[in-house]
């Protein structure tokens, strides 16, 4: 069994609690939460009778002693939580972001490296099965190596609550689902990027809920996204819409279900080259998919293997790094080089 304590508990617990009880080896053995009545209110909800309470995160961790925390509050409480936990030699799962900044990220990594702790962040839209299918696809060589990929992501969502109130919201809170994800397909890291945030007039959040990004992914390859928190209409899905160009043919993914490729051939007629569809393959038996439960699941084996899980800490702060960078860019106008330090190991 692994006990484990779940601090934060808004609304995201519930994706987790609901996860939690889909995996046997897993006991919540505490709730902790700055709002007592909210951590009550899970246990009632979860029917976790008996667990321990609390506000204090370090008061419940002494009392409990679990293998594990689930870390699952706002993003500017990430580091205090982490080094909390990994203080009482816990293993940790955190939410995403895996940090609010680039000095919290880097310190909460190299911790959990001290500490010889599984690190793993909640990234849990490489668990989509669509995005799964499609590096399989693109490393396949199907349609020739990448040269560019490009996302679209238009939702207007009305959250109130701290996304509303925090700074560069969209590249922070979302957009790193969409880089990860971007890493992820084309199995590469970018160097650079140029970034504009912009707010619309009618914008509902206090800033950054609207950015297009431009990355250097390196060998003639590149990455655009354009994206918005504040766009009715026409909304696209949550993983974002995307077409990615090959050396000789291009793959569409609408976020949905809609899959689809075409491949050059070799023949032309007139100016343009003969295009066939081609089939993506369907997903391998042994990709990881489930959403939350696919990454908690893949936590839970990590450390009772001692393996390295797929969304860990040091390989995440990555995604992180291309997310940080931008935000310089747009705060200051000027393409920004990804930091060599953020894609070590
Ligand atoms: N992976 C996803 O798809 C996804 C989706 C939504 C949110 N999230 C992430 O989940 C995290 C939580 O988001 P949410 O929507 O549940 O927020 P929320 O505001 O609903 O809940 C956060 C909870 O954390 C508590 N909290 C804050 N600081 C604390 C501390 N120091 N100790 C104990 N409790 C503390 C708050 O009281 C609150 O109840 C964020 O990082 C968010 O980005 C991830």
């Amino acid at each position: 069994m692994m006990n484990v304590v779940l601090v934060g508990c808004g609304a995201m617990s519930k994706a987790w609690l609901d996860a939690a009880r889909e995996i046997p080896e897993i006991a919540v053995v505490g709730l902790v939460d700055l709002d007592a009545d909210r951590a009550k209110g899970r246990a009632r909800e979860y029917e976790l009778n008996g667990v321990a309470i609390g506000t204090n995160l370090d008061a419940v961790l002494d009392l409990t002693k679990p293998r594990a925390v689930f870390d699952v509050v706002v993003p500017a409480a990430r580091r205090e939580v982490a080094f909390s936990a990994l203080a009482h030699h816990c293993h940790l799962l955190t939410e995403k972001p895996l940090a609010d900044s680039p000095e919290n990220a880097r310190a909460i990594v190299e911790r959990a490296r001290q500490a010889g702790r599984v690190h793993a962040v909640v990234q849990n839209r490489r668990y989509v099965a669509n995005v799964r299918r499609i590096r399989r696809f693109i490393v396949s060589g199907a349609i020739g190596a990448p040269t560019s990929i490009h996302a679209d992501f238009f939702v207007a969502p009305h959250f109130g609550g701290f996304r509303e109130e925090m700074r560069h919201v969209l590249l922070l809170d979302m957009a790193i689902h969409t880089f990860d994800a971007a890493r992820y397909m084309v199995n590469g890291d970018p160097s650079r990027v140029f970034c504009l945030e912009w707010e619309p007039v009618n914008s509902w959040y206090r800033q950054g809920s609207s950015a297009t990004a431009v990355f250097d992914f390196g060998d003639g390859k590149v990455f655009t996204y354009r994206g918005s928190w504040c766009a009715d209409g026409f909304r696209t899905s949550w993983e974002a819409g995307w077409r990615i160009v090959g050396e000789r043919g291009s793959l569409l993914w609408d976020g949905f279900d809609g899959l689809k490729a075409e491949a050059a051939r070799p023949k032309r007629e007139g100016l343009f080259d003969r295009l066939e569809a081609i089939e993506v393959p369907p997903l391998d038996e042994s990709d990881g998919i489930g959403g939350h439960l696919g990454v908690i699941r893949d936590f839970v084996r990590a450390v009772e293997n001692g393996t390295e899980p797929e969304t860990r800490g040091a390989d995440n702060i990555k995604s992180l790094g291309m997310v940080f960078a931008a935000i310089e860019s747009a705060e200051t106008g000027r393409r920004v080089d990804i930091p060599a330090e953020t894609a070590r190991p």
